[in-house]
Order: structure tokens, then C-alpha cells, then sequence
């Protein structure tokens, strides 16, 4: 069974960042619902941080640089797709936002992709819903039905063990996630032959 390619884009600007640090528990949990199916998965992640002045640069020029085009590249021939921005101003972040706007606009149609995102305050936690999921709806890709949202006040033994937790957010969205990619590569798989009931019948009458 082949490998399969998750690609995890953070676009945390901090570090250490805790927009990072979801991404990684993220992409644990997926590899680990994966590994249980046994499959294998490469991971790879994309910080954006370190990409900001080459996506400006694509912006205004329309060429990628040579980093920044394979990180693109990646995700084009990606399996799955997690993407994690900090909330900035109640929304994703601008440079979160201008990577997705530098994409193909067909590199994601069809594909997995888990949505996450890290805030100050729980309040802001629907922008995931009324901002980065239809970003990743007009890109025509497959968006898990969790999304994960980390404020502060989840970090820690208090707000991650609970059963509606952080925790049980990233596993109930990684699984999600491990699901469809496990499908997608089953279907890109050689489908067994399918004998028509006809032939099966005319086998059974000559019998
Ligand atoms: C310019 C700016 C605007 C922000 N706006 C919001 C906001 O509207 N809502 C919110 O919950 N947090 C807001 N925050 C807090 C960040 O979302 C939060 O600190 C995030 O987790 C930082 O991620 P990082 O550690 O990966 O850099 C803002 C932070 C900055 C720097």
C-alpha cells in the first residue's frame, strides 16, 4: 500500500507559536488514526512565517519563489490537508490568507483538508465557520465537519482533558480527516472486477 502525503500549513507568527503547536498535535492524531488503518503517512509541515515576504513577492510579481513554489507543489499532490491559522481581527490571518490566495485556485478541489485555529478568546471561535470554511468551500475541497478551535484558556490539564475538550476535538477531527484520506486513496487503488449479474446468471443457467 502506498505512502500517503499530508501537508500541515501553519500560520503562526510567534515562537514558540501555539498555532504550531496545534498543527503538530493535529497531524500526530491524524498519523496515528492512519497508522491504526495501517497506513503509512509522510508528513510535512509548511510554515508560512518563513514564506511571508515570498508570498507578498508572488503577489505583486505573479511568480513564485523557488521555496514557495514547491511548497505549492506539495500541497497540489497532497493526499490530505491541515491548515492552522492564528484569529487576527476576528478572521483568519492576512498572510493565512493571501498563501491560499497565491494557490491554484484547482490544487484543492476534491482534496481533504482539516481546519483549525488558534485565538485570545473563545468568542471569536465561529470564525472558523464563517470565514476559513468557506474560503476552503469556494476551493472546492472536502472539509471535515469538526473544526478545531484552541483559545488560551484551552491550553493546559484544565481545558484539554475535559471529555469536550481540546483533546477530544483534535482526536474526533483527526480521525475525521484520516477517514477520507484512507477512502480517497482507496478509490485511486484498482478496483476489483466486478463480474455483471447477466454474465453470473447465464454462468448459473449453463451449469
Ligand atoms: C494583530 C492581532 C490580532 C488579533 N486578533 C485576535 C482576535 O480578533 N481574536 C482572538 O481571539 N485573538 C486575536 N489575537 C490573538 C491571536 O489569535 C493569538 O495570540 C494566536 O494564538 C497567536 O498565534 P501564534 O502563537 O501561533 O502566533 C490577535 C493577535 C494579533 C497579533
Amino acid at each position: 500500500m502506498n505512502t500517503l502525503k499530508l501537508v500541515v500549513v501553519s500560520a503562526g507568527l510567534s515562537q514558540p507559536s501555539s498555532t504550531r503547536l496545534l498543527a503538530d498535535r493535529l497531524a500526530e492524531a491524524t498519523r496515528q488514526s492512519l497508522g491504526d488503518a495501517g497506513r503509512p503517512v509522510d508528513v510535512r509541515v509548511v510554515e508560512l512565517r518563513d514564506l511571508a515576504t515570498d508570498v507578498a513577492n508572488n503577489m505583486v510579481t505573479g511568480f513564485p519563489s523557488a521555496a514557495l513554489r514547491e511548497a505549492l507543489e506539495a500541497i497540489t499532490e497532497a493526499d490530505g490537508v491541515i491548515a492552522v491559522t492564528p484569529i487576527f481581527t476576528a478572521s483568519y490571518s492576512g498572510l493565512f490568507k493571501s498563501f491560499f490566495d497565491v494557490i491554484d485556485n484547482t490544487a484543492l478541489t476534491g482534496k481533504p483538508v482539516l481546519i483549525a485555529a488558534t485565538g485570545g478568546t473563545a468568542r471569536h471561535s465561529l470564525a472558523l465557520e464563517h470565514a476559513v470554511r468557506p474560503l476552503f468551500g469556494y476551493l472546492r475541497a472536502i472539509v471535515v465537519p469538526t473544526a478545531v478551535y484552541a483559545a488560551s484558556e484551552d491550553w493546559g490539564t484544565a481545558g484539554d482533558d475535559r471529555t469536550d475538550g481540546l483533546a477530544s476535538r483534535i482526536t474526533r477531527a483527526a480521525e475525521e480527516l484520516a477517514g477520507l484520506m484512507g477512502g480517497r486513496a482507496a478509490t485511486t487503488e484498482p478496483a476489483e472486477t466486478v463480474v455483471p449479474f447477466e454474465q453470473q446468471l447465464a454462468a448459473l443457467r449453463s451449469a
